[in-house]
């Protein structure tokens, strides 16, 4: 038995989990959120992110082997996310990592943490087929991943585990970062993402304001969003309701006009999306799977949109529940249980990648 232990603290999530590489099964993921420490402040602040980071681990690797009923003498692999992400937060989990390796001399991974979103929809219990295929068989290589979280808005052709290449890319901001800004423009706090689709929910996922969509340079995927966040800003201006000195004009940013403006903002990403994987699609006809994974694959309005373009263009579509969408250590776990299959061991100079 190999068993894997995932360690993740790439930015505001201390994370720990237990794989079990020959049942593939993963035993235990537990994930502290130090979601209300950065509430305050509408983003996640560096300094307080790699102190929490520090008081946590300890107690939530401790947590993840009782979990999984294990101890730390069974650990076969120590499985780290190096980067990208904040260094002081990554420094605390690699640290960690290195020091468990080497007092109880076991084997160390550093793992992408992109790699890691990338391939989250392999996670068994993730998905289970209804047919009597293995989950690797149902998604198939090549397949496309688009893979949106606050730090990153890209779409991958993923040739196999742990081999990926670029299709397109945001090339500012990223989705999740837009959802965030906006919703503390609009007053709301970090994360912005859950409470502008609960916004654009309540008015009914129409698009009011028609923001402005990045226009497709001829058949390449590219993503872009700062401008988005900007436009939305300034039709706040326009409307009398935001002042740039200032900030929020209470009175006139009203609750209607919140959801609105979410509900305009949800449908423009699922459009800039749409459009995106189209030209996807057609230059890659051959594939016949797509996942969505990350933080923003939270986003059920945003999946449904990704699915009917799916069932549309007759590919098979996945993506990871809620717990393996935003930062987590099972994900960490799973692609250090492929790497550790490849001999793709690390030594004790193992430093992060930001
Ligand atoms: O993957 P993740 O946990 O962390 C990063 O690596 O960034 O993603 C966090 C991002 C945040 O920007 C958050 O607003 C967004 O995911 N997010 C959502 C939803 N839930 C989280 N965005 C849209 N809709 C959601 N329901
Ligand atoms: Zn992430």
């Amino acid at each position: 038995m190999t068993l894997i232990l995932g360690i993740e603290t790439s930015c505001d999530e201390t994370g720990a989990a237990v794989y079990d590489l020959e049942q593939q099964r993963i035993l235990s993921s537990v994930i502290f959120s130090q979601i209300k420490e950065h509430e305050k402040y509408g983003g996640v602040v560096p300094e307080i992110a790699s102190r929490s980071q520090l008081e946590k681990i300890n107690s939530i690797i401790c947590a993840s082997l009782q979990e999984a009923n294990v101890s730390i003498d069974q650990i076969d692999v120590i499985a780290v996310a190096q980067g990208p992400g904040l260094a002081g937060s990554l420094f605390v989990g690699l640290c960690f990592a290195k020091g468990i390796a080497w007092s109880y001399n076991k084997k160390l991974v550093g793992v992408n943490h992109l790699d890691g979103h990338v391939f989250s929809s392999f996670l068994k219990g993730v998905f289970t087929p209804s047919n009597n295929l293995t989950i690797e068989q149902n998604i198939g290589f090549p397949h496309l991943c688009l893979s949106v979280s606050g730090g990153h808005t890209s779409l991958y052709l993923v040739k196999d585990f742990g081999s990926y290449e670029v299709v397109g890319q945001t090339i500012d901001d990223a989705a999740g970062e837009a959802f965030d800004k906006i919703a503390k423009v609009l007053g709301f706090g970090y994360p912005g993402g859950p409470i502008i689709e609960k916004l654009a929910q309540q008015a009914g996922f129409q698009d009011y304001f028609h923001y402005p969509r990045t226009k497709p340079r001829g058949q390449e995927v590219f993503f872009s969003f700062s401008g988005l966040k900007t436009a939305v800003l300034y039709d706040l201006v326009k409307r009398g309701a935001y002042d740039l000195n200032v900030g929020p004009i209470v009175q006139n940013l009203t609750d209607e006009l919140k959801q609105q403006v979410a509900s305009s903002l949800l449908v423009c990403i699922g459009d800039i999306f749409v459009n995106n994987v189209k030209i996807a699609f057609k230059k890659y006809p051959n594939i016949k799977s797509f996942t969505f994974v990350g933080g923003v694959a939270c986003n059920k309005y945003l999946r449904s949109r990704l699915e009917l373009i799916c069932n549309k263009y007759q590919k098979n579509f996945f993506f990871a529940p809620p717990q393996f969408c935003t930062d987590n250590a099972a994900m960490i776990a799973f692609v250090g249980g492929y790497k550790a299959l490849k001999n793709e061991f690390s030594d004790l100079t193992l430093d992060v990648k930001i």
